[in-house]
């Protein structure tokens, strides 16, 4: 029986984050990556554009018959996780619980930060769900619209990132949150400048890390994990031209992407 792939979608280029973690604690697992480059962003977009986006995207991959759906990226998380658990019959997995279950375990002072998209902090997904875990820890958010671009501009630690972050995350740091949660696809790119920002004592939560730990437990819970020790294959597959996504990914990746390959999901469906 072939083993089959780990399906990971984003609404572009920023879910690789969430992939070059999936990669480093699976590196046998074959992959297939889906970024909306055509449609990208949706953090600005309706929930409903959004989860109508995601299931089309769900139905692409379920059709390269994937054994676990990521949902890389963290807007699509806080809108359409729900809707995608009812629709599909595969294990599918957000960004928002692994991120807010390590923000529960890590803090001190009972503080969390969290920063995304307008859409992510506007559905309140994270900190609906750091409640759900402990009632007790406060939950101060800040959408930080501007970082995606400058993670693609790679714009990482000049002036125009410091100010930035200085702008975004001064009042967090003034708020005494003492965990800071980087609920984006783009923001663990601008890791060094936030944490310089927010200072030594705030710990910095990247969510892409911990969803990768929870997709291994589900892969072995279920006994789905691939044997071996060869290196899995990656595929990836975009909804606009592949040259932007190709270039910012490398980046993104810190390594070169295999081939890339555009597709419309219309025909495809
Ligand atoms: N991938 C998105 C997220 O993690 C950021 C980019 C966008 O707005 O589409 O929320």
């Amino acid at each position: 029986m072939p083993w089959k792939a780990i399906g990971i979608f984003d609404s572009g280029v920023g879910g690789l984050t969430v992939l070059k973690e999936i990669v480093k604690a699976l590196p046998q697992e074959d992959t297939i990556y889906f970024g909306d480059t055509a449609r990208v962003p949706y953090g600005t977009k309706s929930p409903e554009t959004v989860t109508r986006y995601s299931l089309e995207i769900a139905s692409f991959l379920v059709k390269r018959d994937i054994k676990l759906l990521v949902v890389a990226c963290n807007t699509a998380s806080a809108c359409s996780l729900e809707a995608l658990q009812e629709t599909l019959s595969i294990p599918v997995v957000g960004v928002i619980e692994p991120g807010a279950r390590r923000a529960v375990s890590v803090t001190r002072s009972g503080k969390v930060g969290v920063i995304g998209t307008e859409g992510t902090i506007r559905s309140s997904a994270y900190a609906k769900a750091i409640k759900r875990m402990n009632p007790e820890v406060e939950v101060v958010t800040r959408a930080c619209p501007l970082f995606v671009p400058l993670a693609e501009e790679g714009w990482t630690d000049n002036e125009v990132a410091r100010l930035t972050a200085e702008t975004y995350l001064g009042g967090l740091r003034d708020h005494g949150v003492d965990t800071l949660v980087l609920g984006c696809t783009h923001y663990p790119i601008l890791k060094k400048v936030i944490g310089e920002t927010v200072g030594d004592a705030v710990k910095l939560v990247d969510s892409a890390e911990e969803t990768a730990r929870t997709v291994a437990e589900i892969l072995r819970g279920k006994a789905l994990l691939r044997p071996g020790a060869e290196l899995g294959n990656h595929h990836y597959f975009v909804s606009d031209v592949p040259a932007g996504f190709i270039r910012v990914g490398n980046r993104f990746l810190g390594g070169r992407l295999g081939d890339v390959y555009q597709v419309s999901l219309e025909e495809k469906g």
